[in-house]
């Protein structure tokens, strides 16, 4: 029998408060590289930011509120602003947000989105002016793009949770990952574009099991589809849209 059962290593995962002090001393010292690759993945964004299931670019129908959770430098945030939606955008690295908050925008259609400085599952938020602000509303739009596996099971779960209890009726919720062979988690290091790696916890995940997280998470109260897309590098990517469904709204997809 082999030594490392599954047991041995449920017990070597470190506690979910040492996972995120780890990954907000990565993200600190990541913010200079995500500015850097705005450009490319505003690029991706114009794949996976779409309808999944008219195929065109997500739009507010008419006003929509939309909330970026993980929002680094703000690339995203912006582009969703010009799209028309009022953008709340959350990050728990303060230089993540001063990013953002500076970033110069071309003539956005509505509002400058709201950038709000916090851990996610601990859900307290500050705005620029240092005073607390909640998430108090629910969202037409919420997009956790290469989010959920930064945490470790089961935390990943508590993460779409909380995302999809803060789907408005008839709102849509987006998770993405890289697609992997085989499901594993851990310390991993990530290269800076100047050569330097930094380490952060990262989970791995096949298609099936990112997907069965979000369904199973989501359960009857929202209709599940998903999309493959490849990255500059050509990595490939799983993004999975949940809409939560009307009242009374048959069970298939529209
Ligand atoms: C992998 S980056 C993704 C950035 C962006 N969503 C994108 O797709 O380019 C993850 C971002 O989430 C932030 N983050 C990680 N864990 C967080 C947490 N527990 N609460 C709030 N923000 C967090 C990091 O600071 C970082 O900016």
């Amino acid at each position: 029998m082999s030594a490392v059962t599954t047991s041995a290593f449920v017990a070597l995962r470190p506690d979910l408060a040492s996972v995120l002090d780890a990954n907000l001393n990565a993200y600190q010292a990541l913010a200079d590289h995500y500015q850097e690759t705005s450009a490319q993945r505003l690029r991706h964004a114009a794949q996976w930011l779409r309808d999944p299931w008219r195929g065109t670019p997500l739009r507010p129908a008419a006003a929509g509120h939309a909330l970026d959770i993980g929002c680094a430098d703000g690339a995203h945030a912006f582009l969703l602003a010009r799209r028309g939606y009022t953008v709340t955008a959350v990050d728990f690295s303060s230089r993540m947000i001063d990013l953002a908050r500076a970033r110069s925008t071309p003539r956005p259609r509505g509002p400058r989105p709201r950038f709000v400085e916090g851990e996610f599952l601990g859900g307290e938020f500050f705005d620029a002016a240092g005073e607390a602000a909640s998430l108090d509303r629910k969202f037409e739009l919420v997009v956790a793009n290469a989010f959920v596996h930064l945490f470790p099971k089961p935390a990943d779960e508590d993460v779409v949770r909380r995302a999809l209890g803060l789907v408005a009726t008839g709102g849509m919720a987006l998770f993405s990952t890289t697609i992997e062979d085989i499901r594993d988690e851990n310390f991993f290091a990530k290269t800076r574009m100047n050569g330097t790696a930094v380490e952060r916890w990262r989970g791995h995940y096949p298609k099936d099991d990112f997907l069965s997280l979000v369904r199973d998470t989501a359960g009857d109260a929202f209709v599940i589809t998903d999309l493959l897309t490849a990255d500059m590098r050509g990595k490939p990517w799983l993004t999975v849209f949940a809409r939560r469904r009307h009242v009374n709204e048959p069970d298939r997809p529209r």
